[in-house]
């Protein structure tokens, strides 16, 4: 038989009317108690391959993985944020989430598959139809990093390296084993920062300064994944507390970092007097001086990895905070990546 035209047009216009119908009928199954077929969960998961990887070729350069710095706030994160669904090495899956469909999987054991930037593009976007939801904030790509980097140390660590590294009980030291899942201690603990934290030291802060950010997080108004989760559930007359709790406890003196003393010389000029050719205004004019605004963050024994990313974050405009934020965008605007490292090695020292 010879196909006319006018076979075709039928057919066109009357696939999708019978689509709709199936759809209409009712017959069509959304139950997920029965599962897909096996064709059907492969050619799902086929086309969830595809669309990952072929989104990850434009992820850009991997930045460094290897900071032990990047893996205690993911690894809270992770405790808050994933281990209700994917289980975690000190917790197996619950029931209730291996009955979704698709379930959750095991991470220890699928994240091998993946290159680093199929897993950037999977935790930061999530994925469609699975309940698999995206970063909470899409502007942090540092934050998505951070998580890859815990994800990649995730199949080697049992449920005491794990424990220690989310902070899940309190410090997961024995004897300091306390019921509360995470907390703010968790990650901001004293004892479990050091130079190399990209978890900031809030012992000391100044109070106003702590209201506002806590407030900023809450509003959305200083992007931050982690952070807006640790906050999301809190209560807005709950914050000024805790705020006073930490802006009163005594930071704990440490033996500062090794950092090149040419280096943190450097940081100290550029802290004490600017660079006027540059139009970098003197750090120590609004920062860390008496009779300072209070709502000015005191920046002296910072850890240098926190204050370099923060840095980072003014001068690409991302960082947001309270009403006074702009101030700071401004003085960072000039500044070079080898000034971050040096004045941040000049405060964390102080
Ligand atoms: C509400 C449940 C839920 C939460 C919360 C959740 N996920 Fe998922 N995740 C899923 C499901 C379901 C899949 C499976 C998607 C699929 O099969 O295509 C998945 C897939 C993944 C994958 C790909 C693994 C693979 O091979 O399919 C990674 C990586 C991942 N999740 C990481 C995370 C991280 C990191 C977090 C926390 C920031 C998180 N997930 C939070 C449900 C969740
Ligand atoms: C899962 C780890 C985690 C938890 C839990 C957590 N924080 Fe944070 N906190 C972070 C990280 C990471 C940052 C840096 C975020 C950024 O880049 O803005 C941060 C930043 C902050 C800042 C800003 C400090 C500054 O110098 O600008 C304050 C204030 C703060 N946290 C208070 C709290 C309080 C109070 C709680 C408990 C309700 C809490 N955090 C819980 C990880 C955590
Ligand atoms: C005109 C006043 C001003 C000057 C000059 C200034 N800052 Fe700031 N800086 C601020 C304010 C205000 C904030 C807090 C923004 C907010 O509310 O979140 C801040 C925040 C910061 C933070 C974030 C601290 C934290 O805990 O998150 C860093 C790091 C920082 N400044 C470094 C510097 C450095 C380095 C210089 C010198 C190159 C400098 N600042 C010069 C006003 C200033």
């Amino acid at each position: 038989m010879i196909i006319r035209w006018k076979h075709l047009i039928v057919l066109v216009v009357l696939a999708p009317l019978l689509g709709l119908a199936v759809g209409w009928s009712g017959l069509m199954s959304v139950r997920a108690s029965t599962g897909h077929w096996a064709v059907t969960d492969w050619f799902l998961h086929w086309v969830m391959r595809n669309s990952v990887s072929a989104r990850a070729v434009a992820t850009g350069d991997v930045p460094p993985l290897n900071d032990p710095g990047l893996v205690p706030g993911a690894a809270g994160h992770f405790e808050t944020g994933c281990a209700v669904c994917h289980g975690s090495p000190a917790q197996p899956r619950p029931d209730s989430v291996l009955a979704m469909l698709p379930p959750p999987p095991d991470l220890k054991v699928v994240v091998p598959e993946w290159t680093d930037a199929e897993l950037f593009e999977i935790v930061k976007h999530g994925v469609r139809f699975t309940g698999m939801p995206a970063w909470p904030v899409q502007s942090r790509d540092d934050e998505i990093w951070s998580m890859v980097a815990f994800l990649r140390k995730l199949p080697d660590m049992d449920a005491q390296a794990y424990i220690r590294a989310s902070g899940l009980h309190g410090l997961g030291h024995a004897g300091d084993v306390s019921p509360l899942p995470i907390t703010c201690e968790s990650c901001h603990a004293e004892a479990k920062l050091n130079d190399g934290s990209y978890i900031p030291r809030l012992a000391g802060q100044s109070e106003a300064y702590l209201l506002n950010s806590l407030k900023a997080y809450a509003e959305k108004t200083r992007p931050s994944g982690i952070m807006q989760v640790a906050v999301g559930t809190l209560s807005v007359e709950g914050l000024p507390e805790l705020a006073a709790y930490y802006a009163n406890q005594t930071p704990t003196a440490r033996t500062g970092a090794a950092h090149d003393p040419i280096l943190i010389e450097k940081g100290r000029i550029l802290a004490e007097q600017g660079r006027r050719a540059d139009k970098i205004p003197a750090c120590l004019s609004c920062h860390d001086k008496a009779g300072a605004n209070p709502a000015y963050p005191i920046l002296s024994g910072q850890n240098s990895a926190y204050l370099q990313n923060q840095l980072a974050l003014f001068q690409s405009g991302g960082r947001g905070g309270s009403e006074y934020h702009h101030l700071m965008s401004g003085a960072a605007k000039e500044l070079a990546a080898d000034d971050f490292s040096a004045v941040a090695a000049y405060f964390s020292a102080r």
